[in-house]
């Protein structure tokens, strides 16, 4: 017998069925919770955990199916749940996809392979809910950890320099103004760069996910990994020009280094922000196996590399098909530039993460 850790829940008040079906699924490796009616299959639903897929028959004596379906929905929105039946008509049909969003249909006498098949099925998208709810809470928690730990990194120390530009002073005893806040309007700002068209789709907070990552990847100290952060998530903001921003997102980064300038220019003009500014004026600069540590005789901050690869394997991301299925590809793109356009640490720290099913 097959052992998987997925539970299903099966009602139908006819035993030979249920019998059936149990079997089936136990052989399968399933853990099967069988009910006769409806009555008892709510009371199951209420003492476990969500199951990974219902199965529930449309003729029952108590309660249809349907009207057990919809409590199941309540119950567990995310569990996929499937219809049996001898009768199907027009009614029933509309009655379950409305009220229960019934996921499939099978036909009393159920062809086994088909039954086993939409089961599967069924179960594959439920732990791709799991999966992605998974995925959510972990970048949440990343975020989180960014955001404690730019209350004592560069930002706070930056809040400063309002002092020294002898602008408004807020200081840690002012209320009306925290890193914390600082962050918000940074992101809100970052949010607002990409607004002006769809296809760019969230590239500033992507490029600064993607970065944050390889910081993290990295080990790098925290210090850095907030300025990282920073950098990224305006690196853009120099430019201006829709056209501008649209050439950027070719792979093939060619004379981009004017709005990199620009935007270096405009966050040296905003104190609290000077500190990242270099990571902005370099973040196009090719590693050219070294000689990317200068550029036009200035020293490059390393970690500005670490946003050029971050930015380039954004823009490689199509978001018009799973990710899952281009991470070879991106893979490979940027494995065969490791060295000439990135260092190649940060392009290994990369392959490491690729390798993760999510990031
Ligand atoms: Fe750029
Ligand atoms: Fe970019």
């Amino acid at each position: 017998m097959k052992k998987n850790t997925h539970s299903v829940l099966v009602v139908d008040d006819e035993k030979e069925f249920l019998t059936l079906v149990v079997e089936l699924l136990s052989e399968e490796g399933y853990q099967v919770v069988s009910c006769l009616n409806g009555t008892e299959a709510t009371e199951q639903l209420a003492k476990r955990p969500p199951f990974s897929a219902i199965v529930a028959d449309y003729k029952m004596p108590i309660m249809k199916g349907t009207e057990f379906l919809e409590i199941a929905k309540k119950s567990s929105p995310h569990t996929p749940r499937i219809m049996v039946t001898a009768y199907q008509n027009a009614e029933m049909m509309e009655e379950s996809i409305n009220r229960a969003e019934v996921y499939r249909f099978l036909t009393k006498p159920i062809d086994i392979d088909v039954f086993l098949e939409v089961v599967k099925s069924a179960v594959e998208k439920y732990e791709l809910h799991v999966a992605e709810e998974e995925k959510c809470k972990q970048k949440d928690v990343f975020i989180k950890k960014i955001k404690d730990a730019l209350e004592q990194s560069p930002l706070e120390e930056n809040v400063h320099g309002f002092d020294d530009a002898s602008l408004k002073s807020p200081s840690k005893d002012d209320s009306s103004f925290s890193p914390v806040e600082m962050i918000d309007m940074i992101s809100a700002l970052s949010s607002a760069l990409d607004i002006i068209n769809p296809a760019l789709n969230d590239h500033h907070k992507r490029t600064c996910y993607i970065a944050s990552c390889l910081a993290a990847e990295l080990a790098l100290p925290t210090k850095e990994v907030s300025t990282i952060f920073l950098a990224s998530i305006l690196h853009d903001i120099g430019a201006i020009v829709l056209a501008d921003r649209f050439k950027l997102l070719d792979f093939e980064d060619k004379s981009t280094h004017a709005h990199a300038e620009l935007g270096a220019l405009l966050l040296e003009s905003f104190p609290p922000f000077a500190i990242f500014a270099p990571l902005v004026k370099f973040h196009h600069v090719p590693w050219n196996n070294g000689e990317g540590e200068t550029f036009r005789g200035q020293s490059v901050p390393k970690t500005s590399h670490l946003i050029h690869l971050a930015d380039r394997i954004a823009v490689l991301v199509n978001r018009r098909s799973p990710v899952s299925n281009q991470v070879s590809s991106i893979v490979e793109k940027i494995s065969s530039v490791s060295g000439e356009k990135f260092i190649p640490e940060y392009v290994n720290a990369f392959l490491n993460i690729a390798k993760q099913e999510a990031f």
